[in-house]
Order: structure tokens, then C-alpha cells, then sequence
């Protein structure tokens, strides 16, 4: 059926007729969905040609692993969206789904208000996979029941298949580590559904019905889970028909025809800020309209040694971009005396930062498009923030955040991307693995890795302890083993001996992550030899630092940076 347009309002009265169902049995809703929705129809499970664009979207009901779903999927090459669960239809209809994937999520079913699928999951007809609680929203819409387990279930489980023949199964072994976080069970199926796989504490743990309904009670999305991906490969290919179109060359080719026609002749900043977001939009920029793209590099004073000559090497040498830049090393300085609170450090780089750009935008002459390299997970955090009441840790200043009085609409190709893919893009674009692959580099600086006032000469310690740091990563062929490394300045002082003379000099932290996502990150596992070059080598090198630690602490509860 055709849920576009002309359904909308019936969509919205099912949604309302649904929604306040709350806890009666919901075994009538099928009938609902049949009544508005009619038979499913053949076409639901037809292969697209390679040229449309699949979709799955991903019913977000809260979870921590909601975005970790999304990427997966894109990891098959399938296209994937996020959707809070109370999205409309009318938000999810241009992505033309092929299938939906429901999250897990904090709630429990039973509790009253707890949130629900939207009607549309279920009149579109399409295929959906229920994921731990998105399982137990399914149960309870379609007439199962779940209910608190005699046992918590969190961690590892062995899943054994009862129905090897599932497509949802191909190529999976027998009794395999599945991970588990669960509190609630299906304790009855919906009607016309049976249970596929079993683990010794959940008798349901992966459900099905021939209308390509599926639950599963663990998480296959998480690492925890190793034949997770092929469940979920199986998924988007097998039941969803989805073909794997989703390329990083189909989108750079996609993207350089839709910058063409947004921009026409029209004239683009963009500020350059050495990392690999913003290089990779100028890069593709560039790519679509040469010379009508300016990019402006704002040196702030407060960047790692011999960053500013690598960003020009690649873009100006290598690329030929017109580039603006300008040294504004004694205006962050400037601001920045006597500041101690990180946030207050944040705040006047940020301001300082729009102020030097506008300045030299103004110095450009007409300019209509502003560049800015958002990317997906910043998009879902802004759209998630204003309906969660999650606390407010640090701001984050990007490049962005200019004055609406420069009237400049945004370019923002890679709204949609992961990280990941950004890195493959700027590889597919030719852009060097040096610059592809560079950690990220918060937008203060090294401001936020000095604790206390940020000063010229504690700046020029960090700098000399951080190159050796990265030099030696570099060397022993960690730096893309790990998200961040790097070394902080703290404002202790402490006693040493250097030859016969005691010294009383600066504390310096060293800092290495692994991580995904940088939502969560856990200190990397560096070998004790390679630590004691490293502190051998500052303690030596770097006048002003007689002391060196390593940073144990995992995020959360600390956070990556120090402030
Ligand atoms: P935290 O310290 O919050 O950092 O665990 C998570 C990621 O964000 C980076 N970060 C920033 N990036 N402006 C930025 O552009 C900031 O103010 C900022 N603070 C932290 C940090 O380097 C890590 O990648």
C-alpha cells in the first residue's frame, strides 16, 4: 500500500488509536493495521534496481547501541537512517525504506507510557527486526506477552538454533557467544510466530513469523556478538532485499552533482581546521566547483607543531586551493589570559574564532555558501537533544556556530556520514592516508590539554612533550591503532633530581584511547617499553617537565581530554 501523502492522516489517527491502547491487549491491532493497511503487498519484497537508493531505517527507542545499529548497517552497504520512535511517517517516507530495525531501549513494555512502535512499522508491510527491547515492543503490539525474567540476563550467552532453515540463520554456526542485556522475556509469542533460537535463560531468543517479522533478544549489532553481523547481513539482503549499493563512490558521485546544483555560480567558504572532516569537505568541494571555493585557515596558536605547515602542504601544494590564512596567534593569547575554567577557555576561542573568520570573509566580497563539515552523529545528538534530558558535559565549539548576520546558507555534505566513511571518502578522492587518517584535534586546542591559564611558554612545553609523544606513536605503528594520543600539561609541580641538582618542575600526563566513537573510550593498552621511551625521551628532551604518567582512566567515567 501507499502510506504517502494521501495516508498521512489515517497514519496519524492509527498512531493515536494505537498510542492509547496503552496495556489492553494488543492482539486488535493487527486487525487495525489490516483494516488500514490491507494485504501485504508483493512489491514490498521486490529487488530495486542498484540505481535506488536503499534504505533501512532504525527505530531509535533509546538505546546506547541505536547509532552502533545504523552503522552497521551502512557496514553492509546498505543506506541507514536513525529515527526517534515517535517520528512520523512523513519523516521516514522519502528514504523510501526496505526494511526497519527497532532499537533496544531503557523501558520496559509494561510499564505504562512506555513507547511504542508507530503504526506505520506495521501497515507498511515491510520487513522489521525487533532488537532486545525492540523484541518485546513487537510481543506486546501484535498480541504476545512479556514479562519481567526470573533472571537478569547480561552478558554472554550461547544461542542455540532451532530452525537452521531461517534466512535469518545463512551461514551461521550452531550455538554460538551471543550478548544479552535484558531484564524482560517473551513469555508468549504473538500469534503466528515461532521461535527460531534458544538460550538457556531466554527459551525465545530469536523469534519470527512468515510476514518477515523478526525479534531478537540479544544484541547482534555489538563485538560482543561475532556472528552478529552476518544476522544482520542476512537481514538487509535476504528478507529485506536490499542489494548493498550504499558505496563511498556512488555518494562522491552523487554529492559532486548536488553541490554542482546547489551552488551554481555562486561563491563557498569554507574554514579549513587541519583535521579530516573539514579537509574532506573542501576537498570534494573543491572537486565539484574548483575556484569558486575559498578556504580560510585560521592559525590559532594553539595548534600541535608542524600542523600548520602539513594542512598547507596538502591543500595548497598538493591540491592547489585557494587558501586564506592568517596568524591570530596574539589574539587567542590575548583572550586567553588569566582564563582557567575550560569552559570559559571554550568560549572566548569560540567567539575569537568567529570574529577572525567574519573578518576575513568580509575581506573576500560576496560569498553565499558556508561549508561546514557536520557529520551524522552530530545531526542525531542536536536532534536528540532537545527530547532527552542528558546533561551537558562540555560544549563542543566545532568550526560552525558562525553569526546569522553573515546570511550564508550551509553546504554540508557529509550530514549523513559516519566517520569512517568520511575517512573512506577522502581516500576515494585521492586525499593523502596521512591526512585520511588523522586523529581528531579538538577545536580549542591545546588550550584544553594545559590545565590552568594557557600561556606561551607552557605551550611551547606541551608542544615539545605532544611531538615526541606522536613521533613515537607514529614510529612504533600505533597511530591508527588508537582514537587519540597525546599528552596534557598539568599546572603540578613536582620534586626531582636531574644530575646533582634537584629540580621542581611540571607534571606530564600522556593520554591513549581506543574507541569507536569517542561517546565511550578505554585507555589503550601501550607496551611499558614503548611508555618508557616516551617518558625517557621528555624528561630529557622537554626543559620545564621532570615528571611523566600515563592516563589509566576509561570514558566514562573520565572523558577523552582532560578539560
Ligand atoms: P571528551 O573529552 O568529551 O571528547 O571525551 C570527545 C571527543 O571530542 C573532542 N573534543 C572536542 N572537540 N571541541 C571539539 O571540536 C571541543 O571543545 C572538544 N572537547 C573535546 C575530543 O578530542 C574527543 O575526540
Amino acid at each position: 500500500m501507499d502510506l504517502s501523502e494521501n495516508k498521512a492522516e489515517e497514519t496519524a489517527k492509527t498512531n493515536r488509536r494505537i498510542k492509547t491502547s496503552g496495556d489492553i491487549e494488543v492482539s486488535t491491532y493487527l486487525e487495525i493495521a489490516k483494516e488500514i493497511g490491507g494485504e501485504r503487498p508483493a512489491a514490498a519484497r521486490e529487488v530495486v534496481g542498484s540505481e535506488e537508493r536503499q534504505a533501512i531505517v532504525v527505530i531509535d527507542f533509546g538505546s546506547q547501541y541505536s547509532m552502533l545499529i545504523t552503522r552497521r548497517i551502512r557496514e553492509c552497504q546498505v543506506y541507514c537512517e536513525m529515527v526517534s520512535y515517535d517520528a512520523p511517517w512523513e519523516k521516514i517516507a522519502p528514504l523510501k525504506p526496505k526494511g526497519f530495525i527497532l532499537s533496544g531501549g531503557p523501558a520496559s513494555v509494561y510499564q505504562p507510557g512506555a513507547p511504542l512502535a508507530p503504526a506505520y512499522i506495521y501497515e507498511s508491510h515491510l520487513p522489521v527486526l525487533g532488537i532486545c527491547y525492540g523484541m518485546q515492543v513487537i510481543t506486546k503490539q501484535l498480541g504476545g506477552r512479556v514479562a519481567p525474567g526470573a533472571k537478569q540476563e547480561y552478558g554472554h550467552a550461547i544461542l542455540h538454533l532451532s530452525d537452521v532453515n531461517s534466512p535469518l540463520f545463512a551461514g551461521l554456526e550452531d550455538s554460538s557467544p551471543v550478548w544479552m542485556s535484558h531484564g524482560d522475556r517473551i513469555e508468549e509469542m504473538p500469534p503466528g510466530f515461532t521461535a527460531l533460537a534458544y538460550t538457556e535463560n531466554s527459551p525465545v531468543a530469536v523469534m519470527g513469523n512468515d510476514q518477515g517479522i523478526f525479534g531478537l533478544q540479544f544484541h547482534p549489532e555489538v563485538a560482543h556478538t561475532p556472528q552478529g553481523k552476518t544476522i544482520l547481513e542476512n537481514f538487509v539482503y535476504r528478507i529485506c532485499g536490499c542489494q548493498g549499493n550504499w558505496t563511498m563512490g556512488n555518494f562522491i558521485t552523487e554529492s559532486l552533482s548536488r553541490i554542482k546544483e546547489q551552488v551554481g555560480s555562486g561563491k563557498v567558504i569554507c574554514a579549513l581546521s587541519g583535521g579530516v572532516d573539514s579537509a574532506v569537505v573542501a576537498t570534494l568541494i573543491y572537486r565539484a566547483i574548483g575556484d569558486q571555493l575559498t578556504c580560510i585557515y585560521v592559525n590559532n596558536g594553539l595548534l600541535r607543531r608542524e600542523e600548520v605547515e602539513r594542512t598547507f602542504k596538502v591543500f595548497r601544494e598538493n591540491l592547489g586551493m585557494k587558501i586564506v590564512y592568517v596568524d591570530a596567534t596574539e589574539r587567542f593569547l590575548d583572550r586567553l589570559k588569566g582564563v582557567v575554567d575550560p569552559e570559559v577557555k571554550r568560549k572566548v576561542i569560540g567567539e575569537e574564532f568567529i570574529k577572525v573568520f567574519e573578518e576575513e570573509a568580509n575581506k573576500i566580497g560576496r560569498v553565499d555558501f558556508l561549508a561546514q563539515g557536520t557529520l551524522y552523529p552530530d545531526v542525531i545528538e542536536s536532534a536528540s537533544s532537545g527530547s532527552t534530558a542528558s546533561a551537558k558535559i562540555k560544549t563542543h565549539h566545532n568550526v560552525g556556530g558562525l553569526p546569522a548576520k553573515m546570511k550564508l546558507q550551509l553546504i554540508e555534505p557529509l550530514r549523513y556520514l559516519f566517520k569512517d566513511e568520511v575517512r573512506q571518502v577522502g581516500s576515494e578522492l585521492g586525499m593523502p592516508e596521512e591526512m585520511v587518517w588523522r586523529q581528531p584535534f579538538p577545536g580549542p586546542g591545546l588550550a584544553i590539554r594545559i590545565i590552568g591559564e594557557v600561556t606561551a611558554e607552557k605551550l611551547e612545553i606541551l608542544r615539545s612533550a605532544d611531538f615526541i609523544m606522536m613521533n613515537e606513536i607514529k614510529k612504533a605503528q600505533l597511530y591508527r591503532q588508537v582514537w587519540q594520543s597525546f599528552a596534557v600539561l598539568t599546572d603540578v609541580k613536582s620534586v626531582g633530581v636531574m644530575g646533582d641538582y634537584r629540580t621542581y618542575s611540571y607534571l606530564l600526563a600522556l593520554r591513549a584511547v581506543t574507541s569507536e566513537d569517542a561517546m565511550t573510550a578505554d585507555w589503550a593498552r601501550l607496551p611499558y617499553d614503548f611508555l618508557a621511551r616516551v617518558s625517557s625521551r621528555i624528561v630529557n628532551e622537554v626543559p620545564g617537565v621532570n615528571r611523566v604518567v600515563y592516563d589509566i582512566t576509561s570514558k566514562p567515567p573520565s572523558t577523552i581530554e582532560w578539560e
